[in-house]
């Protein structure tokens, strides 16, 4: 079959998204498939109907590509794609909302509100400490952690959205769980030195994965069992990956969970494709595995 892979695009995580588009697109071909690279832009839908592929595959990220804009271009052209649909990628992107969702299914979740810019800027909007993120990007971009001792609200830069999502702060361990189909992988325990942001991301080295995470029975199952949950709630199709945040203090009570990503990174430093190998999977049978789930 005839694969179009979707990379790039104008998001926030371009650059991300190339990363994973030319892993995927390497592995495809490997793999035996035709496999035709197209960096997103306004003719995409033109450039679809030139190429004819059988299966979509979506290596995009964030806005565009992951809050259901491009899955609604495919639908009305009726082309199978990989992940999310149009309204669990929408959902999920959306931070806030997809926060009711989890708390309707009982997922635990930390309280959070949206606030204009200029009020977050202005004064302490909940009790510090708080995180300052848009409501609607990945990999950590325009992030900010106000810590408990700080006495002045964060200087937001202007590039952040008019209303921005104000979260109190969830201390603990970053733990995280991919979901493919009805099955959760694996949990990886991410170490880092500080904040596990774009950097600790995405550099090499910026972070160590500890996979299957070294951590209580009880835990490691409350991961698996909430990803599904989640995916589920969502409405998710394919492969998705939920991350977490775990207070060992506080036992299993301490465990909250941040976020759904409907278009978890295939980087060479991502997760998803490590616990896809942690259940004996190579990166190019995890990739063959979307691409035969597509549908739309
Ligand atoms: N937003 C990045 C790609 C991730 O969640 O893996
Ligand atoms: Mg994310």
């Amino acid at each position: 079959p005839k694969v179009a892979v979707l990379m790039g695009g104008p998001s926030a995580e371009r650059e991300v998204s190339l990363a994973s588009g030319r892993e995927c697109v390497a592995a495809l071909r490997d793999g035996g498939y035709e496999v035709v690279e197209v960096d997103a832009g306004p003719d995409l839908a033109l450039r679809l109907a030139e190429i004819q592929p059988d299966v979509v595959f979506n290596a995009l990220h964030g806005r565009w590509g992951e809050d259901g804009c491009v899955q609604g271009i495919l639908e009305w052209m009726g082309l199978p794609y990989t992940h999310s649909g149009v309204l669990a990628s929408a959902l999920a992107m959306d931070k806030q909302r997809s926060k009711d969702v989890f708390r309707a299914a009982g997922l635990p979740v930390m309280e959070s509100v949206i606030a204009p810019r200029d009020d977050v800027k202005a004064r302490h909007v909940l009790n510090p400490p708080y995180v300052v993120k848009p409501n609607n990007e990945g990999s950590s971009v325009g992030v900010y952690l106000v810590n408990e001792a700080a006495n002045s609200p964060p200087q937001l830069s202007d590039d952040m959205p008019d209303m921005v999502m104000v979260e109190t702060y969830a201390p603990g361990r970053e733990l995280t769980t991919t979901v493919m189909g009805d099955r959760a992988l694996a949990v990886t325990d991410i170490l880092t030195d500080g904040w596990y942001d774009y950097d600790a991301k995405y550099k090499m080295g910026g972070s160590r994965h500890v996979v299957p995470a070294d951590i209580p029975a009880e835990i490691y199952q409350a991961c698996l069992k909430f990803a599904v949950v989640a995916h589920n709630a969502l409405g998710c199709r394919g492969v998705s990956r939920t991350d977490f945040r775990w207070d060992e203090a506080r036992g299993l009570d301490g465990l909250v969970l941040l976020e759904t990503n409907t278009q978890p990174g295939m980087t060479p430093t991502s997760l998803s494709p490590e616990q896809a190998q942690e259940i004996g999977m190579t990166f190019a049978e995890f990739c063959a595995w979307m691409v035969e789930d597509a549908s739309c």
